[in-house]
C-alpha cells in the first residue's frame, strides 16, 4: 500500500483500477453495468471527465484564495520562495490546463446534449447552464488572459521591474478573487440544470 501511496503516478491509477473493480463487482452482482456504445453513455463519460477536471481547477482556485494568499504574509521572507519558485508554479500549471480541459469538456458535453447553442443563446429550459457556461468561460479567459500573464510576472518566471512585479501580484490576486466570486454561481448553475435548481 505504502508503494502505491509514495507514489502520485501510481496513486491515480490505483483510483482508476479501483473504479473498474467497483463496476466488475456491480457488473457480477446485479448481471450487468449499463456501459454501451450509446450516445448516452459517452455523454455520461464526458460529464465524468469534466467534473474531474472541473474539480481540478476549482480545487486549485480555492487553494490559492483560502490556503496560500492568506498564508504568504505569515511566512517569513526568507521561505517565501518555497512558495512562489515551487508550489504555486506547479499548482498554476495545473490550475490553467484544468481549466482549459473542463471548459473543452464542458463545450462537448452541451454539443452532446445538443444545446450548445440555445444554452448559449440562453434560452428557456437550458439559461440555467446556459449562465454557467458563460459564467465558466468568462473564468477561463480570465485565467488565461489575467492571472497567468500578470502571475508570470509576480513570479519571476518574465522578469520585470520592482514595480511592475508588485502591480502585476495584486491585479493576478484580484482575478483570482474575482473568480472565486463567479465559481459559487457558477456551481450552482452546472447541478441546477439537472436537479431543478433554477
Ligand atoms: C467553461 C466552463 C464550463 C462549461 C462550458 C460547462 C458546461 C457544462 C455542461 C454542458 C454541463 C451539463 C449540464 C446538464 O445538462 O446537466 C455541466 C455540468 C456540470 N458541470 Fe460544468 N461547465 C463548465 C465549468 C465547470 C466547472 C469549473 C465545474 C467545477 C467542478 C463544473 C462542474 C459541473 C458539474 C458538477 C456538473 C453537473 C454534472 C451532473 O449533474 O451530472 N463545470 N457543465
Amino acid at each position: 500500500m505504502g508503494a502505491i501511496f509514495q507514489s502520485l503516478g501510481r496513486t491515480v491509477t490505483a483510483g482508476v483500477v479501483l473504479l473498474l473493480v467497483m463496476l466488475g463487482l456491480v457488473s457480477a452482482l446485479t448481471g450487468g453495468v449499463a456501459v454501451s456504445a450509446q450516445h448516452a453513455w459517452f455523454a455520461f463519460l464526458f460529464r465524468w471527465f469534466h467534473v474531474l477536471s472541473g474539480v481540478m481547477w476549482i480545487g486549485l482556485l480555492w487553494y490559492f484564495n483560502f490556503v496560500q494568499i492568506p498564508s504568504m504574509p505569515k511566512i517569513p521572507d526568507e521561505q517565501k520562495p518555497a512558495v512562489s519558485k515551487v508550489i504555486a508554479p506547479t499548482a498554476l500549471f495545473w490550475f490553467r490546463w484544468a481549466a482549459i480541459a473542463t471548459m473543452v469538456t464542458g463545450l462537448i458535453l452541451a454539443g452532446m446534449n445538443g444545446y450548445l447553442g440555445q444554452a448559449l443563446s440562453l434560452q428557456k429550459g437550458v439559461h440555467a447552464i446556459g449562465i454557467g457556461m458563460w459564467l465558466g468561460l468568462i473564468m477561463a479567459g480570465n485565467v488565461w488572459m489575467i492571472i497567468w500573464p500578470n502571475q508570470k510576472k509576480a513570479l519571476g518566471i518574465v522578469q520585470v521591474e520592482p514595480a511592475e512585479k508588485a502591480k502585476a501580484a495584486r491585479m493576478a490576486m484580484l482575478a483570482s478573487r474575482f473568480n472565486t466570486m463567479l465559481s459559487i454561481p457558477m456551481l450552482y448553475c452546472m447541478v441546477a440544470q439537472q436537479n431543478g435548481g433554477l
